[in-house]
């Protein structure tokens, strides 16, 4: 039987409707976990799915999974997912274009009236980002049993709004309990976020591992005081010696020449104000290395630059690990299954490494998972101006259409 082909009008047009959710003046997106307009993205596409007639769930973390019912009943599930949330001030297509590409697929069945064997559900995981509250791929790690969803929800902003309030105002504090055993496999599709893809001229990453990453909470304690008549020689100044750890960041990450990755994006100034010596810094220290070994030597200098700032600043510095992502090798089986998709639907592709997180990552601690990446205009990602092209958008998600009738039918 002749794989359905995708309508990708269909799939530009729902990439546009739904960054209205959160577009920003220079056309990027701000869509942060659990606000407003996340609420607002997830109700679009939970619309869509119910005029396929599919079942929606919701569970206690606010992840939305939308059913195709399968033949078999007594078959188990095949799982896609992504997420729609964004970064502040970050990209439409990032995780969003993974549910879209989903509810693509839920349609281009429906459409063709094809009946699988097994049942297929798109899940949209609560704060993949983890921009709003820590620690990223949250809905993900709840859903792969790794916290509890009491531990999560209490989780607060920079505002102190904690997520369980913020899901309720939205409407998705779900009750309904979905389990990973009722699934056969996890498949993702997402922007590769790296420039490798457009570059080669290939319309495909077929992923194989994502790197590891590490997250450090760093408070940085000095004393507040009034900046005009504090004299300099005895300031404990937290702002200073905040600078002094971020360059050393910098230097750990370039110590790893090549692969390593090491960044401070997160800042918050206590009390941010140009007149008073800052007293207290928060800061979020991020590394990301393929190898256990590395990111071990990584944080072994952080934990040494910590030390030697405290120290030469005069000041307190608490240390709290907030993620520990390993580095993940995905499924063989599905690996081979993806790369057969993209050479069967006509695609140029090629193994790639995701130096990006995904919720796939916590997944593939429940069951076999794999990816799928399109390419992302000079692999600017995170940013207002990440971009992709109708043609690759529609490419993937052929493939994904591809991989998925493929899969069921083994
Ligand atoms: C996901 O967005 C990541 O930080 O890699
Ligand atoms: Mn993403
Ligand atoms: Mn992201």
């Amino acid at each position: 039987m002749k794989t359905p082909q995708i309508n990708s009008d269909r799939l530009w047009k729902s990439l546009d409707e739904i960054s209205v959710f959160g577009e920003t003046p220079a056309g990027g997106l701000h869509r942060l976990a659990a606000s407003k307009e996340d609420g607002q993205a997830r109700d679009y596409v939970v619309a869509a799915a119910r005029e396929l007639g599919c079942t929606i769930r919701i569970d206690a973390l606010g992840n939305t999974f939308m059913r195709r019912a399968g033949i078999d009943t007594s078959a188990k599930t095949i799982l896609i997912g992504s997420h729609l949330d964004s970064q502040p001030l970050g990209g439409k297509y990032d995780g969003i274009y993974g549910v879209m590409a989903g509810l693509e697929l839920l349609r281009v069945l429906h459409e063709s009236k094809t009946e699988t064997k097994h049942a297929v559900e798109v899940a949209v995981w609560t704060n993949e980002e983890g921009a709003r509250f820590a620690p990223a791929m949250m809905g993900a790690a709840y859903f792969a049993g790794k916290f509890t969803a009491d531990e999560l929800l209490v989780r607060k902003d920079v505002d102190g709004i904690e997520l369980g309030k913020s899901l309720t105002e939205i409407g998705y504090a779900g009750t309904d309990i979905v389990s990973p055993s009722e699934h056969k496999a996890y498949l993702e599709i997402h922007i590769e976020q790296g420039p490798i893809l457009q570059d080669e001229n290939l319309q495909i990453g077929v992923v194989t591992l994502v790197q590891g990453m590490r997250w450090f909470r760093i408070g940085i304690t000095g004393q507040s005081g009034h900046t005009g008549t504090y004299p300099m020689e005895t300031r404990r100044d937290a702002l200073v010696a905040a600078s002094h750890l971020i360059k050393a960041v910098q230097q750990i990450g370039l110590d790893q020449p090549l692969t390593g990755r090491a960044t401070v994006g997160h800042l918050v100034v206590t009390p941010n104000s140009p007149n008073v010596i800052p007293g207290h810094v928060e800061l979020m220290v991020e590394f990301r290395n393929p190898e256990v070994a590395v990111l071990d030597v990584m944080t072994n200098a952080l934990v040494q630059a910590i030390k030697e700032t405290a120290e030469s600043y005069g000041v307190e510095i608490s240390n709290q690990q907030e993620l520990d992502s390993e580095t993940i090798n995905f499924t063989p089986e599905l690996v081979d299954l993806v790369e057969q998709a993209a050479a069967t639907s006509g695609k140029a592709s090629k193994r790639v490494i995701s130096g990006a997180g995904h919720d796939a990552c916590q997944l593939s601690a429940v069951m076999p998972t794999t990816m799928i990446f399109i390419p992302c205009d000079k692999g600017i990602s995170h940013a207002e101006n990440e971009a992709i092209t109708k043609e690759w958008a529609a490419d993937g998600a052929q493939v994904l259409v591809e991989t998925i009738l493929s899969f069921d039918s083994k």
